[in-house]
């Protein structure tokens, strides 16, 4: 396979996964194309995370569009509008924690807002003889929690059987089914990632790794969930980023392929390392900022360990990490350092009123 795309639309491209991915289109690879940018900007999405990349690409190479993936008037016009030949499909409510207080965004967006685009995209690449161009793509970005949890040992292969245990994993894997669906039952050009934990800069600070080095720095405490021996996989954003550009342009129509860093912590051993480097360039001691971990109630349901087995992307596409974990702690932390301005602006509201300035107030 060797695609070429000239109008990639990102669906979520205003979220953590999905800036970083449009930034690495533009300034790691060749891609001469323009990106569509289509986010419903809920509390995770913010298009000032790409200011620059608007002022420096302008309306010819990067278009911003406020839309949601539910909304199959919208979706069809940036298709027609556009030419549209890619679909990058990040958009979703990504946050287990939200999808135990509030299942039902998880349902509409990641279930049926998929399915709104994938009968959005069957309609706008069907030929005249009704037969779907095959010069397309709908890359659909998943994740590992699909495939529950492990215990001690095993890895989560792309033959594993799905087993999903919240509404935020079982409302992906809902997803993933759909996905898999148009590609066997209309012939829809499809590919998938499932990936594992991501870490880096832009990510919303509810996840553990933002929210760990925000609170190290104001000196609140740092919530560890139940025993603190849970497991996740971590990789850096940018290595994601280019998986997923990996897959779109290698792998055969129809296939999934397993993202994962090889890079297991348990929580407590993670944030361990995290306090020593957040303590260093703060200019904390370290044992006052380690006498702030708490324990706290466990999440429900929390999925004990995931661990991806990568290894099939590797061999067949050549893709590799390229980040190790300590210099992608680094670089996150110094992030966060350098961009105090960007978390206060969402904590403080002041970017929601730039967002309503500039796009409308939100629905
Ligand atoms: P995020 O929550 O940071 O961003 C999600 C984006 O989607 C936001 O910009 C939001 O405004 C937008 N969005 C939400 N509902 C929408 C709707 N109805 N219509 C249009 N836009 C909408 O999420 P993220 O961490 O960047 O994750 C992106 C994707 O990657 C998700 O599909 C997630 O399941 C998947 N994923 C995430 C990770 C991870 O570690 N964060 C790992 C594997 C896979
Ligand atoms: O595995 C991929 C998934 O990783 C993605 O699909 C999700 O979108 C993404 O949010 C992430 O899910 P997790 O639930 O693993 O990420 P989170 O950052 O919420 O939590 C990581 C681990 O840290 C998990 O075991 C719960 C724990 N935790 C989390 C928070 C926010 C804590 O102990 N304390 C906390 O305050």
């Amino acid at each position: 396979m060797n695609r070429k795309f000239s109008n990639i639309l990102v669906t979520g491209g205003a979220g953590f996964i999905g800036v970083n991915f449009i930034r690495y289109l533009f300034e790691k690879t060749g891609f001469s194309g323009r990106i569509v940018n289509f986010d419903a900007l809920t509390y995770a999405g913010n298009p000032a995370s790409l200011r620059d990349i608007a002022e420096r690409y302008g309306s010819g190479r990067y278009v911003f569009v406020r839309g949601d993936i539910r909304d199959r008037a919208a979706v069809d016009q940036v298709f027609a509008d556009y030419g549209i030949d890619a679909v990058v499909h990040f958009a979703a409510e990504s946050h287990v924690d939200r999808s135990i207080l509030g299942p039902k965004a998880f349902i509409t967006t990641n279930v049926m807002g998929s399915f709104t685009l994938l009968e959005a995209a069957r309609s706008a690449w069907k030929l005249s003889d009704g037969r779907l161009r095959d010069d397309v793509l709908f890359h659909h970005v998943s994740t590992d929690e699909v495939f529950g949890s492990l215990g001690e040992t095993g890895y989560f292969t792309e033959t594993t059987a799905y087993d999903p245990r919240s509404p935020y994993s079982a409302s992906k894997a809902g997803s993933d089914h759909l996905v898999r669906s148009y590609h066997h039952t209309y012939g829809l050009p499809v590919t998938i990632s499932n990936c594992s934990n991501n870490y880096g800069p832009y990510q919303f600070p509810e996840k553990l790794i933002p929210l760990m080095i925000l609170n190290m720095l104001e000196g609140k405490s740092l919530p560890v969930y139940g025993d603190g021996k849970n497991v996740r996989d971590w990789l850096y954003v940018e290595d994601h980023a280019s998986a997923i550009w990996t897959i779109m342009n290698k792998a055969a129509d129809g296939e999934s392929y397993n993202v994962g860093g090889e890079n297991e912590w348990e929580n407590i051993r993670l944030l361990e390392r995290l306090i020593e480097i957040v303590a260093k360039k703060a200019g904390k001691p370290v044992r006052a900022v380690r006498d702030t971990i708490t324990y706290v109630r466990d999440r429900p349901g929390h999925d004990r360990r995931y661990a991806i087995d990568c290894s099939l992307i590797k061999r067949e596409l050549g893709w590799k990490q390229s980040v190790d974990f300590e210099g992608g702690l680094e670089r996150t932390v110094d992030w966060y350092l350098a961009n105090l301005a960007w978390v206060d602006a969402i904590r403080s509201g002041e970017y929601q009123k730039w967002i309503e300035a500039n796009y409308g107030r939100r629905g």
